[in-house]
């Protein structure tokens, strides 16, 4: 039997088609917290009154481990039951008048080790209630479609608590008795349960005021921890920046006269957009140069970006029930996609953020969408809503609204924003009222003609496989492209339904040139040398006239639909794609298939993965590439960078992780030997790159010198050559930045150079006191190549490290998460990789499952393993699922992975 934690109730599915809207509804909520670390008293008076438009039902709260002291109904007592977690009000007035109720409840934050509802971090109070945290803290209708106005009274010792914080504005503060004072906010718009936040503690702020463009002064204020102001400019440029980039691009404007972040050292997520009280993990708010990367400056700028924007997309629209959360973070990660490009700048820079989100895509949402967990953008089901906030809700859900974007084009896409922000603005609403603004307000476009279809990308899950067939009539001078699509069945669906694909494409001569493209029956005068196709059908052919030879096809140019694109492509064609296309996504996707290409044959071939894996004329065209002095750094190190394992090994039935890492190496070691007078002149070229700047330009050139340098000493591990790994020493211990040091440190580490561990040791005596470098350093280590002996015992020591602290979330991801996700290390024959998987699976559950159960997800794909590693791997996750007392979360990634 099924065994259940305190108080926990059983895990059964929630259905998107029971949705029913609430029989009651919460008008405002006045609520007082005496804060305490053991326990902290909360007392709620609600005005709520029933919803006419639903028959008369009793009054259902949710609570999740409260103590209830009191309830109170218009002044005076009043029956109640508990029902599981729920307490309910069977006999409330009748009628329609509004009613007063007092609940009182206490809870313990400071035993809160999940990090949902009100917990301690380092002697600071902080708040996290999405999705379903404010339950944690007192009873309510705890659902995104209840939107109620907030008082909060926040009372405190004022000497450990001097800053109190809440949604909205500060409207009265003072001194109590006993040394205690108070602060009370009242946030101006309404709002569902989870974006409500408070924060007590000791900190400072970073202070800016602006003037919108419409006139309106607020202040920005960026909370952190006395020490760590100097770090925080960045972040605050950042919001500086957000705020002007959406009233420019969509005109939306703050609506607060304060917005405030504030940064926690514990925090299960990235950051969270609680109204005017944005709280960020401090990963993504905390920077210098000394020990901040520029990807943490890109990162920190794209989720700054991103919880700003949900103020209007996720905060004034929120969403109607949790399968409807791509709403919000579809949209605002596509928001946050757009704002880092304009951010960017160049077409080049643009270009390279593409390839980025799509290798995300490419490497964890396409793995996810065939594997257990597959599931729909707009979920149907769900047994723990925490396990649903995926790479499918996010990333493909940004490009399901790209693609809505790109078939409006992007000024009928502004036109489509404002029409919802008109329909929908104080409403929570669904996927279908978002498609269905942008294509009201586009009639004319093929969104509009197809939108019915177009949302089986919001209900059908699978990766979607796009066939292109090409046939060159030299007589007729056509080409005729045939396009068909297909998706594979996935968990619950086995039939699919043809998708509306776009497919931005053009032609190529054989050296290169852009054909212009006019399709049967068009006017030679109109031809473009892009357009985009839109496939509706399971088959359709495209006929293509006055082509005077055969064309190479550039297809999904920008990655313009979430597919696989499949289509014989010759060597050559690639070669030509490689050095000549005009969309910069196809010159990087055909270094990709090359690479992908060379490293799966390889891979099937029987013999020695050290042979020489890749061909002349592929070495040679990255010698191009790398020479080449009209291409960014950025891109260049792209285009060098060979497809991930995971990808590699998505395209395998069975996969043998060793055979494919070992290949993989191989190619990289092929790499570093054959282009090594190239990798020395573009270290040469780049490694010094000035006073630092987090921008795109001088960051592409660190990325690729950090490359570069990394290659030579793989190089030099082979030749016994001590000239690069010295050079690398000497950048870790004198580096002027956090990017360079860290490149050399992994330079150090991948190549498992003698002074690798000799680095590490200086790189810690000189971070010890900065945590989030102190995590970087774990990450190194649990990501360390094989090459320099087991990595295992390595990371379980570092478990005993003094510095290692397992309740904090970024340090178990920094070594345990890092660890589990280096294949080369992780998948060993003696299974021993799984077994520690499976243990700090079981002991983070007790901790906190939101942490587990994304750890739980590294075995997603086990059933492709080859043996012994999958009956390894079996065996490992049966016994996490014999654990009597698993967390929902834990069980339920547990239970599909099994089935
Ligand atoms: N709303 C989420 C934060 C969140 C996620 C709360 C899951 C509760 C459960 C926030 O807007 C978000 O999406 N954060 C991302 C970062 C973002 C830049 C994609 C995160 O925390 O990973
Ligand atoms: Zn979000």
């Amino acid at each position: 039997m099924l065994q259940l934690r305190d108080g926990q109730a059983p895990a059964t599915a929630i259905y998107r088609a029971d949705y029913e809207a609430p029989a009651w509804w919460i008008d405002t909520v006045d609520l007082t917290f005496d804060l305490d670390p053991a326990k902290t008293r909360v007392l709620s008076k609600m005005r709520v009154r029933r919803n006419p438009e639903v028959p008369a039902q009793a009054l259902r709260l949710d609570g999740d481990e409260l103590n209830l002291a009191r309830v109170m109904v218009n002044g005076g007592g009043t029956s109640f039951k508990m029902d599981g977690d729920q307490l309910v009000l069977e006999n409330l007035p009748e009628g329609n008048e509004p009613v007063e109720l007092e609940i009182f409840t206490t809870c313990a934050p400071i035993k809160n080790t999940k990090l949902m509802g009100l917990y301690v971090s380092e002697d600071t109070f902080f708040t996290q209630c999405e999705a379903e945290g404010f339950r944690r803290i007192t009873y309510f209708l705890d659902r995104p479609d209840v939107m109620a106005m907030y008082t909060v009274t926040l009372r405190a010792n004022k000497a450990q608590y001097p800053v109190l914080l809440s949604n909205g504005n500060l409207v009265e503060s003072g001194d109590l008795d006993d040394g205690r004072h108070f602060a009370k906010w009242v946030d101006p718009h309404k709002k569902p349960s989870y974006l409500f936040a408070l924060v007590a503690g000791n900190l400072v702020a970073r202070e800016q005021k602006i003037k919108s463009r419409a006139g309106r002064d607020h202040l920005l204020q960026v909370y952190v921890r006395p020490g760590d102001l100097e770090k925080t400019e960045h972040a605050m440029n950042s919001l500086m920046h957000s705020v002007a980039w959406d009233e420019a691009r969509f005109g939306l404007s703050l609506d607060l006269d304060r917005f405030m972040i504030v940064a926690t050292s514990d925090f299960n997520m990235g950051a969270m957009e609680n109204k005017g009280l944005n709280i960020f993990n401090t990963k993504y708010v905390l920077a210098s140069q000394a020990t901040a990367t520029d990807t943490d400056y890109a990162n920190i700028e794209s989720v700054v970006g991103h919880e700003y924007f949900h103020n209007w997309t996720g905060d004034r629209v929120t969403c109607r029930d949790w399968f409807q959360l791509s709403l919000k973070e579809g949209l605002t990660v596509f928001r946050d996609q757009e704002f880092s490009m304009d951010m960017a700048g160049t077409a080049s820079a643009r270009a390279v953020k593409r390839i980025d989100d799509v290798r995300v895509l490419r490497t964890v949402q396409f793995p996810e969408d065939a594997g257990p967990m597959a599931h729909p953008v707009r979920p149907d089901s769900y047994i723990e809503i925490n396990n649903f906030y995926t790479v499918t809700i996010y990333e493909k859900g940004a490009e399901v609204v790209r693609m809505q974007h790109n078939l409006v084009g992007r000024e009928g896409f502004a036109k489509g924003m404002k029409l919802y922000f008109e329909r929908h603005d104080g409403q929570a609403v669904t996927c279908d009222d978002f498609s269905q603004a942008i294509a009201d307000a586009n009639p004319d476009s093929p969104l509009a003609q197809h939108l019915q279809q177009f949302r089986r990308w919001y209900s059908q899950a699978g990766t979607p496989v796009l066939k292109a067939v090409g046939q060159y009539d030299a007589d007729a001078r056509t080409y005729t492209l045939t396009l068909s699509q297909s998706c594979a069945p996935t968990v619950g669906q086995a039939e699919k339904l043809p998708f509306v694909i776009p497919v931005q494409m053009g032609l190529l001569t054989a050296s290169g040139q852009p054909i212009a493209l006019q399709l049967q029956g068009e006017d030679a005068a109109q031809a473009v040398a892009s357009r985009m196709l839109v496939l509706t059908e399971a088959e359709q052919r495209f006929v293509f006239s006055n082509v005077n030879e055969a064309p190479v096809p550039s297809l999904l140019r920008s990655f313009s639909a979430p597919v696989v694109l499949e289509h014989e492509f010759s060597d050559a064609d690639l070669l030509t794609l490689l050095a000549h296309d005009s969309d910069p996504f196809n010159q990087w996707e055909a270094s990709q298939r090359l690479g992908l290409r060379y490293a799966l044959k390889a891979i099937a071939a029987s013999g020695d993965a050290n042979a020489e894996i890749l061909p002349a004329d592929f070495i040679e065209a990255m010698r191009r590439v790398l020479r080449d002095d009209k291409l960014d750094a950025a891109f260049k190190d792209l285009v060098l960078t060979l497809p991930s394992e995971s990808y590699i090994a998505e395209q395998l039935a069975e996969v043998d992780p060793q055979r494919v890492h070992a290949v993989r190496e191989a190619m990289i070691l092929q790499l570093a030997s054959a282009l090594q007078p190239e990798w020395e002149a573009a270290w040469e070229a780049n490694r010094d790159t000035g006073a630092y700047r987090p921008d795109h330009v001088s960051a592409g050139r660190r990325a690729l010198a950090g490359r570069a340098l990394s290659m030579l000493c793989l190089q030099a591990a082979r030749t016994g050559d001590t000239v690069w790994p010295g050079k690398a020493y000497q950048r870790c211990k004198d580096a002027g930045n956090m990017t360079d040091r860290m490149a050399a440190l992994s330079a150090l580490v991948y190549s498992a150079s003698p002074l690798a561990e000799q680095a590490l040791q200086r790189f810690h005596a000189l971070f010890k006191q900065d945590a989030l470098v102190l995590d970087k350093w774990f990450a190194l280590q649990g990501a360390a190549s094989d090459r320099g002996g087991d990595v295992l015992p390595a990371v379980k020591a570092l478990m005993k490290h003094a510095d290692f602290q397992i309740k904090n979330p970024n340090r178990a991801r920094s070594l345990i998460f890092s660890y589990c996700n280096n294949a080369g290390a992780f998948h060993r024959a003696d299974a021993a990789g799984y077994v520690f998987w499976a243990d700090r699976v079981i002991e983070i559950d007790g901790i906190n499952p939101q942490v587990a159960s994304r750890l739980a997800r590294v075995m997603d794909r086990w059933k492709k393993l080859a043996e012994p590693y999958r009956s390894a791997a079996r065996e490992a996750i049966a016994r996490v699922a014999a654990k009597p007392d698993l967390s929902n979360d834990v069980r339920e990634v547990i239970t599909r992975a099994l089935a």
